[in-house]
């Protein structure tokens, strides 16, 4: 199937616990450059995660008080195979804020960090939240997406097109 932006090959994902996802994704992940099948929206839920807040940082949304989020908030767009695998790492892409910076505010909203930690980037090095998710998984992302600003960018405008929080209803009554 032709990676594209449809909705058959949308598929969103809600994950309330990150921390056993990226296990399983670790787990699973394997090196390869052929073309992904779906895209997966992974999303979080930031009153589950914020529960389990200890320390409290600039970076970490969580600690917003009362401008911290209340709705379902980003966490990546994943390209995936068919099989339950995906490809990580594709391209030796490093991570350059400034390419994103007329997407900070939009990012800083909708894709906030709910933690202090830095997760590990592609080579070794640790990096922040959206380092880690555009060089694991967006450098995957070709030929849809090809370039940094084109993947936060595309994964906003998939989030705000695809608002859980407007379908909920409809899942409920299904
Ligand atoms: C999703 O829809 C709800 C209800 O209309 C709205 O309040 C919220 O701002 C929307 N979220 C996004 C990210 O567009």
């Amino acid at each position: 199937m032709m990676a594209s932006l449809s909705v058959q090959t949308l598929f969103v994902l809600l994950v309330f616990v990150t921390a056993s996802y990226c296990m399983i994704e670790e787990a699973s992940a394997v090196e390869g450059q052929r073309e992904f099948d779906y895209f997966a929206l992974s999303l979080q839920w930031p009153g589950t995660y914020c529960r389990h807040t200890r320390h409290c940082c600039s970076k970490n949304a969580c600690c917003r008080g009362a401008n911290a989020p209340t709705e379902f908030t980003i966490h990546g767009l994943w390209p995936d195979y068919n099989d339950g695998t995906w490809p990580a790492c594709c391209t030796q892409s490093d991570f350059n804020e400034k390419e994103i910076s007329t997407l900070h505010d939009a990012l800083e909203k909708y894709w906030p960090s709910l933690s202090c930690g830095s997760p590990s980037s592609c080579r070794g090095t640790k990096g922040s939240f959206w380092a880690h998710e555009w060089e694991k998984h967006g450098t995957c992302s070709s030929p849809v997406v090809h370039d940094e600003y084109s993947y936060f960018s595309t994964t906003l405008n998939v989030y705000f097109k695809y608002n859980v929080t407007v379908s909920g209803q409809e899942f409920c009554d299904d």
